[in-house]
């Protein structure tokens, strides 16, 4: 918590974007508590089923991983994140479910994915679709590697009352939701279900800020 604040809006969003090493494991830990109940909210969502392959894009320090495969027999997980501190990180963490064979840790981009054509049942992200200044590319590739039955839930900042570090000068890109539906559409998607879902942050004080964010469904 203290490490996030005593950053400028500039290195948060940075960190955001891309956390590395001390401060990115701090602000990792700080996404945990700000992030807590949207991820939760995603996970019961997602309808996770026996058996399933899940992917997550952007895991950070993987603190999610363990309720998606505690969601059904036979989960397998598969994260995928462009951030090495966050890969060890969540290597680490995870260890025992990496060694059972459950989840695996991969170094990579959403822009270009290394999974082969329809290989996930759900797909899903927190925090991670509003670094993406066009989102075309990364949304055809969920839906390159969704299965036909797939599904994609991301949760992302939307333009109300977004925090001082979401400005497109530091690469936060605040897309509407009349963007959202053409860029689904544009990867391939018959369309996207847009909800706005809020969440309090801690301020600088310690008081609680209301924020306000999309969660995109999309069916492959
Ligand atoms: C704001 S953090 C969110 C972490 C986690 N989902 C959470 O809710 O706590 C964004 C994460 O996505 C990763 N990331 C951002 N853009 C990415 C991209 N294009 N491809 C892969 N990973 C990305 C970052 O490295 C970082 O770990």
């Amino acid at each position: 918590m203290a490490v996030f604040e005593a950053l400028t809006p500039a290195e948060r969003a940075g960190q955001l974007r891309n956390p590395e090493g001390a401060v990115g494991l701090a602000v990792a830990e700080w996404l945990n508590e700000t992030n807590r109940a949207g991820n939760a909210r995603i996970v019961a969502l997602l309808g996770v089923g026996p058996g399933s392959h899940v992917l997550e894009i952007g895991f950070g320090n993987g603190r999610t991983v363990p309720d998606v495969i505690a969601q059904a027999a036979e989960v397998h997980y598969t994260g995928l994140d462009f951030s090495p501190t966050m890969v060890e990180e969540a290597t680490r963490f995870n260890a025992a479910l990496v060694a059972a064979g459950c989840a695996s840790f991969h170094l990579g981009s959403a822009e270009r994915m290394p999974f082969a054509d329809a290989s996930f049942d759900r797909v899903f992200s927190t925090g991670v679709a509003h670094f993406w200044a066009d989102p075309v590319g990364p949304l055809a590739e969920v839906r390159r590697v969704l299965r036909p039955s797939g599904v994609s839930l991301m949760g992302c900042l939307q333009p109300r009352a977004a925090p001082d570090f979401a400005r497109l000068e530091y690469g936060v890109h605040l897309h509407d939701a009349t963007a959202w539906d053409t860029a689904y559409r544009a990867a391939g998607f018959a369309g996207v279900d847009i909800a706005t879902v809020e969440f309090e942050q801690a301020g600088p004080d310690g008081a609680s800020i209301r924020r306000y964010g999309f969660l995109l469904t999309a069916r492959a």
